[in-house]
């Protein structure tokens, strides 16, 4: 059974589209021969380039599947829209920055919420995992993507907000399970950007940023991930690649995204 995970967090800049695409590159190497397609659904492209492909020179791209979903508008079938890229077993669904108009062509279609479930639909067959990295939107974007997901990451950074970017997610999460009669939650947290504090004397040590929400998170028995800081994640996104196949040696950054996705593997 395919599993479809959104990444998503109303709050920018936590880290979505990082994970997304380090998490599909660690999908494909664990060596059971799954299918990966990363779905990128922000205008941004920024999982396109990450895995290496320009969307400025894309014939077609996630935005003309839309269309194709969209009575009056002439679109194209997702499978034509679907590239293979660089890494084996791993596709992309890309996007461009035309997508964010599509939020004027979404407002007048029926069924708006559930377009990009049945866009993907003719193609779960294929995938074992449909990994969707969502802009930091609380519109349609965020809605449709929540319903075509059965599971949820939340990169979140450690901010004071991190805590209330969570709390609103939840909000969308409960009305989409409640719309849909599917359950998303408890959703997974990766705490990007992880960081201990540095003190090294146990008295005085002070319990770090990270620290301090993990513990909270951990309270309300969230299912928490570290994913430490590193310059891996520039020089892979430089080369459009995921880390995993970036290189041999990805010591920390590559044995936290290995975690995650070993534990979506072995999951139900
Ligand atoms: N673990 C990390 N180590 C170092 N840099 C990171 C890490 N995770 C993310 N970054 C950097 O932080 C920035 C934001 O990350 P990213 O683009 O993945 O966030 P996002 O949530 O997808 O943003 P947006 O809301 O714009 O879609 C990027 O420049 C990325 O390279
Ligand atoms: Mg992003």
């Amino acid at each position: 059974m395919t599993k479809t995970i959104a990444f998503a967090n109303i709050k920018g800049g936590t880290g979505k589209t990082t994970t997304c695409v380090n998490i599909a590159g660690y999908l494909v190497k664990r060596g059971d021969k799954s299918q990966v397609l990363v779905v990128d659904f922000d205008p941004q492209a920024n999982a396109t380039s990450g895995l290496g492909i320009d969307a400025t020179t894309l014939e077609y791209s996630i935005y003309d599947a839309v269309l194709d979903q969209c009575e009056a508008y002439q679109g194209v079938p997702v499978t034509q829209c679907i590239l293979e890229t660089d890494v084996e077993n791993l596709h992309l669904l890309p996007s461009e920055l035309n997508l964010s108009a599509i939020t004027m062509v979404l407002q007048q279609t029926e069924d708006r919420v559930s377009i990009l479930n049945r866009i993907l639909e003719p193609v779960r067959q294929y995938y074992d995992y449909i990994l969707i990295d969502v802009p930091s939107d609380a519109g349609l974007f965020l809605l449709n993507s929540l319903w075509a997901a059965d599971q949820v990451i939340v990169p979140l950074d450690s901010s004071v907000f991190a805590l209330e970017a969570l709390e609103n997610l939840n909000t969308y999460c409960d009305d989409i399970e409640q719309m849909r009669g599917h359950q998303l939650k408890p959703l997974t947290i990766v705490l990007n950007r992880y960081s201990k504090s540095s003190s090294s004397s146990q008295k005085k040590r002070q319990p770090s940023p990270s620290e301090e929400i993990e513990s909270a998170l951990q309270e309300q028995s969230y299912t928490v991930f570290a994913v430490p800081e590193s310059l891996l994640v520039y020089r892979s996104q430089q080369a459009g690649l995921p880390v995993s196949h970036l290189t041999k040696t990805t010591g920390n950054l590559g044995k936290a995204y290995e975690a995650i996705a070993k534990s979506l593997a072995t999951s139900k």
